[in-house]
């Protein structure tokens, strides 16, 4: 029905409009300025009718590589040259790429090149070589300097793929690189998501836990004792969810060195909350480091930073060759992430350097937040607490209560069931972090209003209180 609309309508404006004023200009010298602006005010109308009737539905749809959105990375590489395993799982041979994708990336190259690209009718006779785009459209994205400048990395728009949130760039990342026998490594407690990510994509996820002690940052010895053949991933996330553990630059440096040994391990490195950080804590992507680049995949995405969750915006960055494999599994589930959306994300890039002052507002929400439950849960009996340095989680330990029972409520006996009790007795709604890989702890996450978050600690702490704990020694 709206393409019989446009058809009709593409006729009466070629006839009444347009097709007498392209006979007259070559008859009336001065008309041609005329014709100028009738094109101007045809496409205008066009283009109001289209959005309209499609609601910018297949223009501007396909923004296969958020050409602006991140950056190229240039890696640092030392001089020695090392080895990189590009080889794909066998999942990504056997898909054949979306033609109607790839269609549209061969329009793209060629208006790329300098080949015009028609508008409105009138400009398609006058041009007759100018590229009819039926297919999909490309959005005006200009990358944005400043997150190439950011984290010292650049991409070209051939090693960036945007999707609909990061979740889907992850879950592509896992399934282009990863094969049948395969081993995942996943420091815990890890997002939700990693482990199974890995057996959908019939790996092994290999969990490296990560104590409250050391701050839930992994120990390099224990990623070398659990390295071999199998491993093909290595899965960081700086800062942490559910920890809010910030990787240093330092540490970073020496799992770095560990990888380049194994010429087979690459890297996924989610830093989707690279800007909710708590100075003097400091983001490092793993992808800047000396020999990193070849073997990381970045994902970020809009979701945390830009309190921009339900407009499913990410993106992962890496060599062209994985990009290309994950890019190719996308065009048979989606055809690109939103158009709308990504003319938000353009707009939250233009708020500056890390989010302007409205991230850094935010953020400063947040340390608030944060430095009141750390403070709080700090001075409660049996809390153990890691201070979250990035993020908005809290991820306590809370195993001082396991192995207790609450008269009308029954045994405590571990996260799952001091949840169960917290919600019961106290209304508010925990995660236990068995969901996380850690069982000790239960994730708070103090996105809600101070307000709000000091009503929790009430509520927690009376629940607690009626707690009788099993005799420490
Ligand atoms: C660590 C981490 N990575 C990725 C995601 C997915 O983000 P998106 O909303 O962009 O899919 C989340 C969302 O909670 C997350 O916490």
């Amino acid at each position: 029905m709206e393409q019989i609309i446009l058809c009709c309508f593409d006729a009466v404006r070629m006839l009444v409009l347009l097709w007498p004023l392209a006979v007259l200009s070559i008859w009336h010298p001065g008309l041609p300025k005329w014709v100028d602006r009738m094109i101007h005010l045809d496409s205008t109308i066009l283009m109001n009718l289209t959005s309209l009737l499609y609601l910018d539905r297949s223009f501007r749809t396909r923004q296969q590589h958020l050409q602006r959105v991140s950056a190229v990375v240039k890696t640092e590489i030392s001089s020695d040259t090392m080895e990189v395993d590009i080889t794909l799982s066998p999942r990504v041979n056997s898909v054949k790429p979306s033609k109607t994708v790839a269609i549209t990336d061969q329009a793209t190259a060629l208006a790329q090149a300098g080949v015009p690209v028609a508008a409105g009718s009138l400009i398609l006779i006058l041009q007759q070589c100018a590229v009819i785009r039926l297919a999909a459209g490309e959005p005006d994205f200009d990358t944005p300097a400043v997150i190439a400048e950011e984290n010292g990395i650049s991409y070209t728009p051939d090693q960036i793929l945007v999707s609909n949130g990061a979740k889907q760039s992850i879950l592509q990342a896992v399934l282009a690189v990863c094969s049948p026998g395969d081993e995942v490594l996943i420091p815990a407690p890890f997002w939700v998501s990693y482990p199974e990510m890995a057996r959908l994509a019939d790996a092994t996820p290999v969990i490296l836990p990560t104590p409250i002690s050391e701050n839930f940052l992994l120990d390099p010895k224990l990623l070398e004792s659990k390295l071999s053949e199998k491993s093909r991933l290595l899965i960081l996330c700086s800062p942490s969810n559910p920890t809010g553990s910030v990787y240093p630059r330092k540490l970073l440096e020496q799992i770095a060195k560990i990888v380049a040994r194994h010429p087979r391990l690459l890297v996924l490195s989610d830093e989707i909350y690279e800007h909710i950080i708590y100075a003097p804590a400091t983001h490092t992507s793993f992808a800047s480091l000396p020999g990193m680049w070849d073997r990381t995949l970045t994902v970020n995405g809009f979701s945390k930073a830009f309190a921009m969750t339900g407009w499913r915006l990410g993106y992962l960055a890496g060599p062209k060759h994985f990009v290309a494999a994950c890019g190719k599994i996308q065009s048979q589930s989606t055809s690109g992430a939103s158009s709308i959306s990504q003319k938000a994300a353009v707009a939250a890039l233009g708020l500056g350097y890390a989010g302007g002052e409205a991230v850094s507002t935010m953020v400063k929400a947040f340390r608030e937040r944060r430095d009141f439950l750390v403070k709080s849960f700090g001075e409660l009996e049996g809390v153990k607490i890691s201070e979250p340095q990035g993020a908005f989680y809290l991820f306590l330990d809370f195993s001082f209560y396991y192995g207790s029972t609450v008269d009308g409520f029954g045994a405590i006996t571990g996260s799952e069931s001091l949840c169960r009790y917290l919600l019961d007795k106290a209304q508010v709604a925990l995660v236990p972090g068995d969901a996380f890989g850690d069982d000790t702890c239960i994730r708070i996450s103090y996105a809600a209003s101070l307000d709000t978050l000091q009503a929790a600690f009430e509520r927690i702490k009376e629940a607690l209180a009626s707690i009788k704990p099993t005799v420490h020694v």
